[in-house]
């Protein structure tokens, strides 16, 4: 893969699952980093196990002002990866509007923010992160998979609109993140178990393998408008 030494990378949700391994993946390719999140304590977290070089700036990406402060220095970036996001999912006639309203501010909305207000350089990238639910939808799930259809159809509009910045997605499948600490222990690894046995792939999605296919799109000067999706198969089963 690419050298991405001398670059500047942004990773918006960084201190965390998805966005912590791309953060970590861009640096040993020997790019700047920097990771962005509402947590000062993630951030610090996150900034130590990515290494030298890197920096943990707070933001929260449902806020017009904090990101338009966060951009304000003018500074470039060369990519940015948007992997933030806190929706809460259940089915539409169950999720209280207000949530679902809250989900699409934090995911779509906040990636939308990012895309209008950040500097990035020509041939740079931008790079959302989706879910395979926009393609395969899931009983109880509709909300979240309207979320990252639309953020799909943002990012191959904004392929056209931004380039020669280049703009694409990748879509993954159940990947063992934080994301899903708040469920019970016994419940959460059965769901694991049960992924293992029934995908194509045989295991579950970690999000080194979903780094890596970031790291794939930033690094190929001809990948615009690409939605790439890592699932396991799931999308097939
Ligand atoms: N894990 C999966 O199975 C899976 C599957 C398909 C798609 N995805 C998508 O992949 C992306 C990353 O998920 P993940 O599993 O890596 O989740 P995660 O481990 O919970 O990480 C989410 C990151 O986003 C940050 N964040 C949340 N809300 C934010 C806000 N308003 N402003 C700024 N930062 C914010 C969090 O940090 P702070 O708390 O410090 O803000 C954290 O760094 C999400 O878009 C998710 O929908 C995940």
């Amino acid at each position: 893969m690419s050298d991405l030494t001398g670059k500047r990378v942004l990773v918006v949700g960084g201190s965390s699952g998805i966005g912590l391994a791309t953060a970590q993946a861009a640096a040993k390719l020997g790019a700047g980093v920097v990771v962005a999140s509402r947590s000062q304590d993630k951030l610090d977290a996150a900034v130590a196990a990515i290494g030298p070089g890197s920096q943990g700036r707070v933001l929260d990406t449902t806020s017009d002002a904090a990101v338009e402060a966060f951009f304000a220095d003018g500074a470039a970036y060369d990519h940015v990866v948007i992997s933030a996001a806190q929706t809460k999912v259940a089915a539409v006639r169950e999720l209280p509007l207000a949530d679902a309203q809250a989900s699409m501010d934090s995911k779509f909305w906040g990636a939308y923010r990012i895309a209008r207000a950040a500097p990035i350089r020509d041939g740079g990238s931008l790079t959302f992160v989706t879910g395979v639910l926009a393609i395969r939808p899931r009983k109880g799930a509709a909300i979240q998979g309207a979320i990252n259809a639309g953020l799909e159809a943002l990012a191959q509009g904004l392929a056209l609109e931004l380039a020669p910045v280049r703009v694409n997605t990748v879509s993954p499948g159940l990947v063992e993140t934080p994301l899903y600490d708040r469920m019970a222990a016994e419940a959460r690894q059965a769901m694991y178990e049960r992924a293992a046995a029934t995908l194509p792939a045989g295991l579950v999605g970690q999000p080194e393998h979903i780094a890596a296919q970031i790291l794939a799109l930033i690094t190929n000067p001809y990948a615009t408008g690409s939605i790439v999706y890592i699932h396991g198969g799931s999308a097939l089963v």
